[in-house]
């Protein structure tokens, strides 16, 4: 369990709006033989009921860590030691997540129940030794029925829902004897079975055929207007933000830079580091011949503290004395966006005057991913 943080240390203005979940101010970190890496240092950002937020940023800035906090299910040795993850789900009221203790029955009741998690990696939800059956009822019996029978009939359901081929004989199969995306589809069924408020999907298709990846998008969409379940989606792809998104959230080294509706986002982005990636993705119509940018510097090593803005060493746009000494805090930008950004809020929060062009649209392609910059 968490001490709630104060209301002064840094937290996202809210967006006036119903949020299935607000994470404010979290905090992790992993406390390792060589030093104390802060994997997420001050993460805030809401999910709109019933719609889908994307979440994404460079390899390694804390997009895992931070579902799997929500989850609280962060791996030894990482600690969560500030923040709030405040949970608005139906028949239960609003309760920050992180006054349970992880091991706890309340914890325990909120995972599958209220918020689900669907994985790159299939194998980490699923258990070899039961059927896919077996296992699908199993939740359903801890959440939603003590009938047995009842709980088959569900599982059978779902199973159906995600398009499952043979669903009836899918019950008695393992998982090791399922391919790649039946695989998948069988986890999705699994976090979908008790009819989450939430589900945290971390780069649920990335490792799958474009065709695979196209039908369990479709899938997940369905069941979220079927359910009217919210969506948190971690992905790396930009044309699956476009496809899939109502809002992005842009991390980068442990927290959220931005936080706009998609196409604010693409047309408009606010941040320099949202610029930057943009910049740095294919877009469709654009020359053959352009090269992509490549974001300047590199990310610092896990165990720098970089003062003030964490992105100031690498912004073009950085203001000498300011962005290197105060961090900007996570402040509306209007009614529907959030940016953390002196060149957009002076640092008592008020709106800065003169804005900074802006990029022209983005056209995501289906294949787009952020570029990576190389350690340099
Ligand atoms: N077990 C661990 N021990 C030490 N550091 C860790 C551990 N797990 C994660 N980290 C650190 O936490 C940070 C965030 O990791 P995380 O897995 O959340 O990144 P990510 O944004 O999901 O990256 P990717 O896009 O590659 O999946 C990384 O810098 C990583 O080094
Ligand atoms: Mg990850």
């Amino acid at each position: 369990m968490v001490a709630m943080t104060s209301p002064a240390a840094g937290t996202a203005a809210d967006l006036d709006r119903d949020n299935v979940i607000d994470v404010r101010n979290l905090q992790v970190e992993f406390r390792t033989s060589l030093g104390v890496v802060r994997a997420v240092n001050g993460v805030s950002f809401g999910v709109a009921r019933g719609k889908t937020l994307g979440i994404v940023g460079e390899s390694g800035c804390g997009k895992s860590v931070t579902a799997f906090a929500i989850m609280q299910l962060v791996a030894n040795p990482g600690v969560i030691t500030g923040g709030e993850i405040v949970l608005r789900a139906r028949e239960k009221a609003p309760v920050n997540l992180l006054t349970y203790d992880p091991n706890g029955d309340d914890m325990r009741s909120v995972r599958g129940r209220h918020v689900g998690m669907i994985f790159q990696e299939p194998m980490t939800a699923l258990n070899p030794c039961y059927t896919i059956g077996n296992q699908i009822a199993e939740g359903i019996l801890l959440h939603r029925t003590s009938d047995p029978a009842k709980a088959d009939a569900m599982a059978l359901d779902i199973l159906t829902r995600v398009g499952l081929p043979s669903p009836s004989r899918l019950m008695t199969t393992y998982p090791h004897q399922l391919s790649g995306g039946m695989r998948q589809r069988a986890m999705i069924a699994l976090a979908l079975s008790c009819e989450p408020d939430l589900l945290l999907a971390d780069e649920p298709t990335t490792a799958l055929d474009v065709t695979t990846q196209a039908q369990i998008l479709d899938v997940m969409r369905e069941l979220q207007d079927d359910i009217g379940m919210s969506i948190m989606f971690v992905t790396h792809n930009l044309g699956v933000v476009a496809q899939m998104c109502d809002e992005v959230a842009v991390m980068y080294l442990g927290r959220v830079v931005e936080q706009a509706p998609v196409e604010e986002l693409f047309d408009s982005p606010r941040h320099p580091y949202t610029r930057a990636l943009m910049r740095s993705i294919p877009q469709l119509g654009a020359a053959r011949k352009g090269r992509l940018e490549v974001i300047q510097g590199s990310v610092p090593g896990q165990f720098t503290k970089v003062p003030g803005c964490a992105f100031h060493p690498r912004c073009p746009d950085m203001i000498p004395g300011l962005c290197d000494v105060q961090s900007p805090r996570l402040l509306a930008a209007n009614d529907d966006a959030l940016v953390s950004c002196f060149l957009h809020h002076e640092p008592d929060g008020s709106a800065r005057v003169s804005d900074v062009p802006t990029p022209g649209r983005v056209s995501p392609s289906s294949s787009s991913a952020i570029a990576t910059p190389p350690a340099s």
